[in-house]
């Protein structure tokens, strides 16, 4: 079997072979994905795509702490990722670490994952320098959807330099690697090129160090809307949808349960 992945190992693959990361929250998928990713996100998008929340902005610790445990007895290789939620990690680096401490100790997890540049870059080098691997997130960050006007590209034209500013704050700080999020993809890659630490694109660039995608989105199993930036590799919606059909008529039919489905007074338990 390879060797488990830790966030050094991730961040020594900067012009490297592109990282593969996906999102997992649940120990099956978790398998699954750990069959391919060098990188498994625990991501606050659980709040959506599994619990039908609106945004990510009502998702709890206690969530966080639910789903690492259930991914991380699904995975053996990759690196396991925690996010950390929206108002888990904003008020101080003292608040930030005690909750980051709990998503390490509860979870297993090997590093956390926080959104902001800039203002983030002094909490980043707290957690860091206490023995907490961070990534960074910037570019689109979902956790201020309110303040950004909705989840449009950031960094377009003059707002460039604001989104290049944040990268280099969050490398300079001390992470491991950082998302971007809707960036374009020139600013993507100049981004990559500028800064030390791995790039781990969703809707950024090809060119980045690595990719991310929320699993269900890419599965086609999260269907409620598909943003240009996810390609859907399967279309599990259609087929679970067909399945619970198939199932429906049988049911109705009598033709479900078939005789190798029922149990004989004699037969095998
Ligand atoms: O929560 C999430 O799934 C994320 C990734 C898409 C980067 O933050
Ligand atoms: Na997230």
């Amino acid at each position: 079997p390879l060797k488990a992945l830790d966030a050094a190992a991730i961040r020594a693959r900067k012009g490297g072979t592109p990282l593969v990361c996906l999102t997992a929250y649940t120990t099956p998928v978790a398998r699954i994905a750990d069959t391919q990713c060098d990188l498994v996100l625990v991501g606050d998008s659980v709040g959506m795509v599994l619990h039908g929340m609106a945004s990510t902005l009502s998702v709890t610790m206690e969530m966080m702490v639910l789903h690492g445990q259930a991914v991380a007895r699904g995975l053996e290789r990759a690196l396991m990722v925690v996010d950390m939620p929206f108002g888990s990690y904003e008020e101080s680096p003292q608040q930030a670490l005690r909750n980051a401490v709990r998503i390490m100790a509860e979870t297993g997890a090997g590093a956390v994952k926080l959104e902001g540049g800039r203002h983030m870059a002094e909490t980043i080098g707290f957690l860091v320098q206490r023995g907490i691997p961070v990534m960074g997130h910037v570019g689109l960050t979902p956790q201020s959807v309110n303040t950004l006007g909705g989840y449009r590209v950031q960094g377009k034209g003059d707002d460039a330099a604001r989104i290049r500013d944040d990268a280099r704050a969050v490398s300079e700080a001390g992470a491991f690697s950082v998302v971007l999020e809707k960036v374009p993809a020139a600013l993507s890659d100049q981004i990559t090129a500028e800064i030390d630490i791995p790039t781990v694109g969703i809707g950024a660039s090809a060119g980045c160090d690595g990719q991310i995608l929320v699993i269900d989105d890419m599965l086609g199993l999260f269907a409620d809307f598909k943003p240009r930036f996810v390609k859907r590799y399967a279309d599990l919606a259609a087929d679970a949808t067909a399945a619970v059909q198939a199932y429906a008529e049988e049911v109705r039919a009598r033709q479900f349960p078939a005789a190798e489905h029922v149990f004989t007074d004699a037969g095998a338990t």
